[in-house]
């Protein structure tokens, strides 16, 4: 089993999440960095379904390998994974509100380790907010590995 084990997670887990875990997956492998990785809503709307249509053309368009079927975040999340990223403070919340008593995963803002800022919701906006996701996911990808795992 890798050392580092990331969940990222947003609300519907069809736009954000799948995105940054795909975006997280694709720079560990550049870096030589050991890491499984997945992603998960705090919500259930969404389980089952495929990423957004727009998270999907924005990761082909960079040659991000996306494959990911919505799920809800679930107790055993808590222990399983290392770090849980939180895409927002609302899901950041949702989040502490439910984990359970023996967690040993790092519940946190991704944001917290670059600028505290969170990623915007892009559900009900254009393409550019997707392509603003992506950035953010990258730059946030980095960031995170450089803190836990040092400049590799
Ligand atoms: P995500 O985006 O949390 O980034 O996956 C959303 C997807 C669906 C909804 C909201 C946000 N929704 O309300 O259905």
């Amino acid at each position: 089993m890798s050392d580092l084990r990331v969940l990222i997670v947003c609300l519907g887990n069809i736009c954000r999440s799948p995105m940054g875990e795909s975006v997280l997956r694709d720079v560990a492998l550049k870096r030589g960095v050991s890491i499984v990785v997945d992603s998960c809503g705090t919500a259930a709307y969404h389980a089952g379904e495929d990423p957004d249509g727009r998270t999907v053309s924005t990761c082909k368009k960079h040659n991000v390998p996306i494959n990911h079927s919505a799920r809800q975040i679930q107790t055993s999340d808590f222990t399983e994974f290392t770090h849980i990223l939180a895409a927002d403070e609302s899901n950041l919340r949702n989040l502490e509100r439910i984990k359970p008593k023996n967690t040993t995963a790092e519940v946190q803002l991704w944001g917290s380790y670059l600028d505290n800022k969170p990623i915007p919701d892009p559900y009900y906006g254009g393409m550019n907010g997707f392509e603003e996701v992506y950035q953010q996911c990258i730059a946030l990808s980095n960031s995170f590995l450089d803190k836990v795992v040092g400049e590799t």
